[in-house]
C-alpha cells in the first residue's frame, strides 16, 4: 500500500513509518523538519521537507499517489499553544483543513488523524471513554478536536473514510526531551545528565502512558479497521507521575529527588482512558507493560550515555 504519513521526521511517527516499511508498504513523509529530525528518517522512504500549510502539498500527493494519509505533523506543545493560540490553531486545524483539501482533489481512500485525550479536559469519570463530554483545558485540546468535525463533515461530502485516534500520553526512544517534551524523556535526560527532575504539584496526579510501538501497530490497525470511528489509544491504566519517576530511577540505577513546582495551566490532575473500543474494533490491544515500555527506553538511552 502507498502511505503518506505527515510529521514522519517526529518522534511518534518516524516509529509507524518504520513499522510500514519492515511489513513491505511504500512509504513517503511530508515534514517541514520544525521539530522533527533527520536521523529519525527511515533511509527507505521519500521525504517532502514542506509545511502541511503550503500551497504545493498537493503536488506532493499528485505525484506520489497515496491511497492513505497518516496526519500526525502538528504544533504539539500545550504551553506554546496558551502562549501563541493563533499559530497553534493555523498548523493544526488550518493545516489539516488543507491536508484534506488535497486529499479531495487526488482520490485517497482514507485518512488517519492522530488525536490527543487533551480532548477531554478534566475528566468526568474514569476511565474516561470515546463518549465523554469534550472540554479542552488548553488552545490544543481544541485545536486537536476541531479536525474532527472537519473530518466527520468532510467524509460525508466526499468519498474520504477516516478513523481517529485519540492517544494518552506516548512516551519512547526519538521523543524529544527538550522543551515541553514528554515527561517521561524529561525525567530520564535529567537523571543521566545528573540534574534533579522537577514535578509541577504534588507528584500525585496520574497518567496513562503508552509506548511509541504500540502507537505505531494502532495506525497498522487502522489501515483496514475502525471505519470512521473515534478510538482511545491508551493502556488503560494510571501511573502517578512520583511512581513514574521512581520506576526510572529504579531501572536505570540512578537514584534522584524531584523538586517540586506549583501546577502549570491547563494541566490535568487525573486521567486515564478506556480502549476497549480499539480492543473490539481494531482488533488491538498494547502489547507493552509500562514497566517493559520504561526498560526498553531506558536501556537505550544509558547505551547512548556510555558511548558518548
Ligand atoms: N506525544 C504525545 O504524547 C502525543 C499524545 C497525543 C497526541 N499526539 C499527537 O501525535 C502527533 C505527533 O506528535 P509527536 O509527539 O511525535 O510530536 P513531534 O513534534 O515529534 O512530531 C511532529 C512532527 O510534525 C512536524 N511538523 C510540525 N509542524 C509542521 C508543519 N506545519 N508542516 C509539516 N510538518 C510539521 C515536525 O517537524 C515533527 O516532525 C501530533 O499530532 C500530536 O498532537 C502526541
Amino acid at each position: 500500500m502507498k502511505v503518506l504519513v505527515t510529521g514522519g521526521a517526529g518522534f511518534i511517527a518516524s516509529h509507524i513509518v518504520d513499522l510500514l516499511v519492515d511489513l513491505g508498504h511504500e512509504v513517503a513523509i511530508l515534514d517541514n523538519f520544525s521539530t522533527g529530525r533527520e536521523e529519525n528518517v527511515n533511509a527507505k522512504v521519500e521525504v517532502f521537507k514542506m509545511d502541511i500549510l503550503d500551497s504545493r502539498t498537493l503536488e506532493v500527493f499528485l505525484k506520489f499517489k497515496p491511497e492513505i494519509v497518516i496526519h500526525h505533523a502538528a504544533q504539539i506543545d500545550i504551553q506554546s499553544s496558551i502562549k501563541d493560540p493563533a499559530f497553534d490553531a493555523s498548523t493544526n486545524v488550518i493545516g489539516t483543513i488543507k491536508l484534506l483539501e488535497a486529499c479531495k482533489s487526488s482520490g485517497i481512500r482514507k485518512f488517519i488523524y492522530a488525536s490527543s485525550a487533551a480532548v477531554y479536559g478534566n475528566p468526568q469519570y474514569l476511565p474516561v471513554d470515546e463518549t465523554h463530554p469534550i472540554r479542552p483545558l488548553s488552545y490544543y485540546g481544541i485545536s486537536k478536536h476541531t479536525p474532527e468535525h472537519y473530518l466527520e463533515v468532510f467524509s460525508q461530502q466526499n468519498k474520504l473514510d477516516y478513523t481517529i485516534l485519540r492517544y494518552a500520553n506516548v512516551y519512547g526512544i526519538r521523543q524529544d526531551p527538550k522543551g515541553e517534551g514528554g515527561v517521561i524523556s524529561i525525567f530520564i535526560d535529567k537523571l543521566l545528565s545528573e540534574h534533579k527532575p522537577v514535578i509541577y504539584g504534588d507528584g500525585e496526579q496520574t497518567r496513562d502512558f503508552i509506548y511509541v510501538k504500540d502507537i505505531a501497530r494502532a495506525n497498522i490497525a487502522a489501515l483496514n479497521s475502525g471505519s470512521k470511528g473515534i478510538y482511545n489509544i491508551s493502556c488503560n491504566h494510571q501511573t502517578s507521575v512520583n511512581d513514574l519517576l521512581r520506576m526510572i530511577s529504579r531501572l536505570s540505577n540512578i537514584e534522584t529527588y524531584p523538586s517540586y513546582r506549583e501546577i502549570r495551566v491547563g494541566d490535568i490532575l487525573h486521567s486515564y482512558l478506556d480502549n476497549s473500543a480499539a480492543k473490539k474494533d481494531l482488533k488491538w490491544e498494547p502489547q507493552y507493560t509500562l514497566r517493559d515500555g520504561l526498560q526498553e527506553t531506558c536501556n537505550y538511552y544509558l547505551k547512548q550515555n556510555t558511548n558518548s
